[in-house]
C-alpha cells in the first residue's frame, strides 16, 4: 500500500509519504543595496561571514539587516515581515580598514526592545551603538538619530581594545548576551558579557589560551584560541562546539596549512556560568576556570592540524535538545597533509555532519557534496528535525531525520540558477522557527568594484 502511494503521489507528496530528503521553495530574492562594498580579504567579504550573529535578524514584526555600502559607511535596513519594502538608515561610522573580519552584528534586547549594533573590529577596539527603547517593536521612523553615539565600550562596560567576532545571543530568561574573542588568533580567549536591566556586565572568559597541545609529530604549542561554531540556546542550555587554533605553526605538517585541530563540545545550564562536557562532568567556570585545550572529555571528533579543518562553521540544536554541527576539512583519502589550505580546500574539502545521539555517542557523516570553496557552510534544522546545509554559493543540500540523516540530496543550486554568490553566506537564525530562512549574500565581483547585497528567502518544506 505504501509503495503504491509512492508511485501515484505527486512530487511534493512523495517527499512526505516516502520519507525522502526535504525540499525547499524559493520565496524571494531581494536586492538590499546595488553597491555593497566589495573586496576579498582572508578569503572573505566583509558584508557576509559565517560567524555573524547577526547580519540579518528577525524580531517580532520586523526584520533587520546590516552591511557596508560602497563608501564604507555602515547601513542598517528594516522591513515589515514577511515581505515589506526595505528602509535604510546610515550610521555615522565608516569601515576603518580593508579587512573582511570587520563585520556588523545586530542584536535585540527583548526586555527593552533596543537594537544593539557591534561592528568594525579585528583584534582592535570595537564600535558599538544602541537604539532608543522599543525601536525593535514600535516601527518608529527608521532614522539614524534613533541610535545613540558610537562608542568603543559596550554601554558602560569596558571590554578592552583587542576584540573580534562580536555575536549577540538572547538568553532563555530574555536577557541579551554578547559573545566575543579577546586577544588574537592563536592567543585569545572567548568572553561573555550580559545585558540585564539596561546595563552590560562582564560574565568572564569561558575558554582560554592556556594549556599544551602536542601534535602527532611531537611538536608542541602552548598558546591558542577556541573558534566557536556557535553559541546556541535551546531550552535552558547553552551549547558550544568549536575547534582550537594553535599559535605554533609547527603543529601542522605545512606552514601554509591551518593549525586548527579537533572538534570540541561542551554546554552550560546556568546561562554560561559553569560548563559541562558531553558526559555531564563539570569542567569549567567562566571567569575563574575557563575551558582549555587540556580540559577532559570535550573532544567529540579528533583531527590533527594537517587537514585544513575550518573554524567557525555552524551548529544548531534539534527539537530533542541534541547538538548538530557542520565541520569541513580535506579527508585523508585526498592527502594526509594540506600544504596550502587556500587551494586544497576548494579542490578537496568536504563538509561533515557531526551530531550527538541521546546515549551520548557522536556520529560523523560525510555529506556527499564538495564545498568547492575555502569558505564555510550553515546548518539549519526544521521543526521535524530534518537537516538543511547551505553550502557556499547558496547550494542547499538536505537530509531527512527519517533516514537518520543519510539521504543527502541537492535541493537548490544557486550556481545553476545564476545567483552569482561570492561564496559564504550568513542567515537569520531567529526566523527559522517560522519555517523560513533568510540568507544574506553578496554577489561576486572583482577587485574593489561594489556589488549587490541581497536577501534570499526560502521555506523549509520538511
Ligand atoms: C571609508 O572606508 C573605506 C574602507 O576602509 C575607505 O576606502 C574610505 O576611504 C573611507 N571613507 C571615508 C569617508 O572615510
Ligand atoms: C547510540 O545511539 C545511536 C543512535 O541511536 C546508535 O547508532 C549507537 O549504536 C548507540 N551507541 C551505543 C554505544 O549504544
Amino acid at each position: 500500500m505504501r509503495l503504491i502511494h509512492c508511485l501515484v503521489a505527486s512530487v511534493s507528496l512523495l517527499a512526505r509519504i516516502c520519507g525522502a530528503a526535504p525540499s525547499v521553495s524559493v520565496v524571494s530574492n531581494t536586492q538590499l543595496d546595488a553597491k555593497g562594498i566589495f573586496f576579498v580579504s582572508f578569503d572573505g567579504v566583509v558584508n557576509v561571514n559565517s560567524f555573524q550573529l547577526s547580519a540579518v535578524l528577525a524580531y517580532q514584526s520586523f526584520q533587520y539587516a546590516a552591511w557596508y555600502t560602497s563608501t564604507g559607511m555602515a547601513v542598517l535596513g528594516r522591513r515589515t515581515l514577511p515581505s515589506g519594502a526595505w528602509s535604510t538608515l546610515t550610521l555615522p561610522h565608516n569601515l576603518s580598514t580593508i579587512d573582511s573580519h570587520n563585520v556588523i552584528s545586530l542584536g535585540v534586547s527583548p526586555a527593552d526592545g533596543k537594537i544593539h549594533v557591534a561592528l568594525d573590529c579585528h583584534s582592535t577596539q570595537m564600535f558599538y551603538t544602541v537604539s532608543e527603547a522599543n525601536l525593535a517593536t514600535s516601527g518608529n521612523s527608521w532614522v539614524a538619530s534613533r541610535f545613540g553615539a558610537i562608542t568603543t565600550t559596550l554601554g558602560t562596560l569596558n571590554i578592552g581594545t583587542v576584540i573580534t567576532y562580536p555575536q549577540f545571543v538572547v538568553t532563555p530568561n530574555n536577557n541579551l548576551q554578547f559573545v566575543f574573542r579577546s586577544g588574537v588568533s592563536g592567543n585569545g580567549a572567548t568572553q561573555l558579557a550580559e545585558y540585564s536591566a539596561g546595563t552590560w556586565k562582564n560574565v568572564g572568559s569561558w575558554a582560554s589560551a592556556t594549556g599544551t597541545y602536542t601534535a602527532p609529530s611531537g611538536a608542541t604549542s602552548t598558546l591558542r584560541n577556541l573558534y566557536i561554531h556557535g553559541f546556541t540556546y535551546h531550552g535552558n542550555r547553552a551549547y558550544v562546539t568549536g575547534t582550537w587554533r594553535e599559535q605554533n605553526g609547527a603543529v601542522s605538517c605545512s606552514s601554509a596549512g591551518l593549525t586548527n585541530h579537533d572538534t570540541v563540545y561542551f554546554y552550560s545550564d546556568d546561562l554560561g556560568r559553569t560548563w559541562f562536557n558531553s558526559a555531564g562532568a563539570q569542567i569549567a567556570t567562566s571567569g575563574t576556570n575557563p575551558v582549555n585545550v587540556n580540559t577532559p572529555g570535550i573532544i567529540i571528533d579528533p583531527l590533527n592540524a594537517d587537514h585544513g579543518l575550518m573554524n567557525q562553521e555552524s551548529q544548531a540544536v534539534d527539537s530533542t535538545g541534541l547538538i548538530h554541527a557542520i565541520i569541513s576539512y580535506v579527508p585523508g583519502r585526498f592527502t594526509q597533509c594540506v600544504t596550502n589550505y587556500e587551494t586544497d580546500r576548494p579542490a578537496f574539502a568536504r563538509p561533515f555532519h557531526v551530531y550527538r545521539s541521546a546515549n551520548g555517542t557522536f556520529t560523523k557523516v560525510e555529506i556527499p557534496f564538495a564545498i568547492q570553496s575555502v569558505g564555510r557552510s550553515q546548518i539549519v534544522i526544521d521543526a521535524k528535525d530534518n537537516v538543511y546545509v547551505i553550502l557556499p554559493f547558496l547550494k542547499i543540500v538536505t537530509a531527512s531525520k527519517a533516514s537518520g540523516w543519510t539521504d543527502w540530496t541537492l535541493a537548490y543550486d544557486g550556481t545553476a540558477t545564476g545567483l552569482n554568490v561570492f561564496g559564504e553566506i550568513t542567515l537569520d537564525r531567529a526566523r527559522i522557527s517560522s519555517g523560513l530562512v533568510s540568507v544574506l549574500y553578496q554577489q561576486t565581483s572583482s577587485g574593489t568594484t561594489p556589488s549587490p547585497v541581497k536577501l534570499f528567502d526560502f521555506t523549509l518544506n520538511g
